[in-house]
């Protein structure tokens, strides 16, 4: 765990100019006539940007000047809209922002510089307004470092153009990716660089300050941060926006959760379309069962373990820590874009997000929790906060709902991440031990509701999940075992049938509206 500090940092906002410099000219001194153009494109730019939102603001912008201006996020080349069906109108109208609040937000800013940031973003041509705390409050606090080769968003996340990496200058034990059985009981920290001065390089005159918020690896990769003059130091090149990350507890899927929700986000901020994001781990964790899920979501992924000569990525991106995600913040009234990010999660796994409630058949989903080898630090595998009486569970669910109900258990950490949200997409009532697959309340349909339940041994002040519901304004139950005799061995908690029936009736009569 990184301690979090937030004290004695300040940023002072710079606000971001109309006009910056095209991409092409980043090294000004080497292109002194580049400086005319450049004049000459941002007027006409603001003439044409101007023109264009004064007039209705135009969803699309292919090929015409704005497209220049907002980015190239065209929202049409990566759009699904023809899979929102007739239970996403509801939501569709939801998002779409009234013409004038657009204007005001898209009218600020946003080229196709790195050091900028997006207002509105796109996804599957549904436009998000960026204007939700905390990102909102990070964007705007940008300071533009480095000849506008570096953006520092409010010490927390920060993007580069024409960043090097010189894998010589990364170490460590090993290269990441690897079979679990190449790596039984292998040390955490093992799995982490050590990196020296000069393993990120960008374009610059004098090294630029860049202090992060908390102390964690940015600090680090920050300390690493050398300039290059004149040519990159080498001829491999990646075009697509990389998103570098540092990922811990890996196979969790309640932490990668709050790694893919930040990089989301990220990727709207920055006005990348999904399947244009590469994902690269600066970290050598093994192979994990959820690495699959990043490919899904985003573009290619790419192992800094596996570089072996210096690279050169025209857009990076530092993300942001897992555990300073809003996500994790459980005391925090709201989460913003939570909506737009099942849409994203559901859809690129090509899963519907459109099911309907019907109180007369719903769906029910216990998720099992049992021994399970994820990780090479626990080679038995075992489990805490299994149920003892799995069975009787869906038995007397069965009976409480009639037979109509569809009740299902599962392991879903068993399954692939698309069947798992098959299920969960489908789902009315969702139970489980208090667990990182209750993450999937994030997916559930609007009309679900969640019971959680937790051995008499696990603290109350545990509220990942109960805050993953509240944000979602989905009905909530928690049933906290204070038997002793109800808790058997390895780990086992026998759930009284008759407490279990009226924490159902409780959940039902709140997503049906009978209570
Ligand atoms: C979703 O469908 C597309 C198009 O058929 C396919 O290329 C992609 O692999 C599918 N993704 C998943 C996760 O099944």
């Amino acid at each position: 765990m990184i301690p979090g500090d937030t004290s004695g940092f300040k940023t002072s906002p710079v606000k971001m100019k109309l006009g910056r410099r095209p991409f092409t000219c980043f090294l000004p001194r080497r292109l002194r006539s580049c400086q005319c153009v450049v004049l000459g494109v941002a007027a006409i730019n603001v003439i044409i940007f101007v023109t264009v939102f004064q007039g209705t603001a135009p969803r699309r912008a292919a090929g015409d000047g704005s497209a220049q201006i907002r980015g190239l996020l065209d929202a049409g080349d990566y759009a699904v809209s023809s899979r929102l069906t007739a239970g996403q109108t509801k939501y569709r109208n939801r998002l779409i922002v009234d013409n004038a609040a657009e204007r005001r937000f898209t009218g600020e800013i946003s080229e196709k510089t790195l050091c900028g940031y997006r207002t509105t973003s796109y996804i599957f041509n549904i436009p998000i307004t960026l204007n939700q705390d905390p990102f909102e409050e990070y964007a705007k606090s940008m300071q533009c470092l480095a000849d506008d080769n570096a953006a520092l968003f409010s010490g927390m996340f920060a993007a580069f153009r024409n960043a090097v990496i010189d894998p010589s200058l990364g170490t460590s034990k090993r290269k990441g990716g690897e079979l679990m059985d190449e790596v039984w009981d292998q040390k955490e920290s093992d799995e982490y660089f050590h990196l020296s001065s000069g393993y990120f390089k960008i374009p610059c005159r004098r090294k630029p300050k860049m202090y992060f918020k908390n102390k964690d690896h940015l600090v680090q990769w920050a300390n690493s941060l050398e300039c290059y003059f004149d040519n990159p130091p080498t001829d491999i090149t990646i075009r697509d926006f990389t998103l570098a990350i540092q990922r811990y507890e890996y196979v969790n899927l309640y932490h990668t959760m709050t790694d893919f929700y930040n990089a989301f986000v990220l990727m709207l901020l920055f006005g990348v379309r999904p399947s244009k994001m590469n994902i690269l781990f600066v970290d050598t964790h093994p192979k994990g069962h959820l690495d699959t899920v990043w490919s899904t979501l985003f573009g290619k992924i790419i192992r800094a373990g596996h570089l072996n000569k210096p690279v050169l990525f025209h857009s990076l991106g530092w993300g942001m820590l897992g555990y300073f995600s809003p996500l994790n913040e459980h005391s925090r009234k709201a989460v913003p874009y939570l909506e737009e990010f099942r849409e994203f999660f559901l859809t690129q796994h090509n899963v519907s997000t459109s099911h309907q409630l019907d109180c007369k058949k719903v769906n029910v989903l216990f998720i099992w929790r049992r021994d399970y080898v994820a990780h090479p630090r626990n080679k038995q595998g075992s489990v805490v906060r299994k149920f003892a009486n799995e069975e009787e569970m869906l038995e007397q669910t069965q009976k409480t709902l009639g037979g109509t109900a569809n009740v299902q258990g599962f392991q879903l950490d068993l399954m692939s991440m698309k069947d798992q949200l098959e299920v969960v997409s489908k789902c009315d009532i969702l139970v489980g031990m208090h667990g990182a697959g209750l993450s999937h309340t994030l997916f559930l349909p609007p009309t679900s509701g969640v019971l959680e339940l937790k051995p008499q041994y696990s603290p109350s002040s545990l509220l990942h999940f109960e805050a993953m519901a509240r944000w979602r304004q989905l009905p909530f139950s928690l049933w906290h075992n204070t038997e002793s005799s109800n808790e058997q061995k390895e780990h086992r908690t026998y759930i009284p049938p008759l407490d279990l029936d009226e924490e159902v009736k409780k959940i039902y009569s709140k997503i049906c509206g009978t209570g």
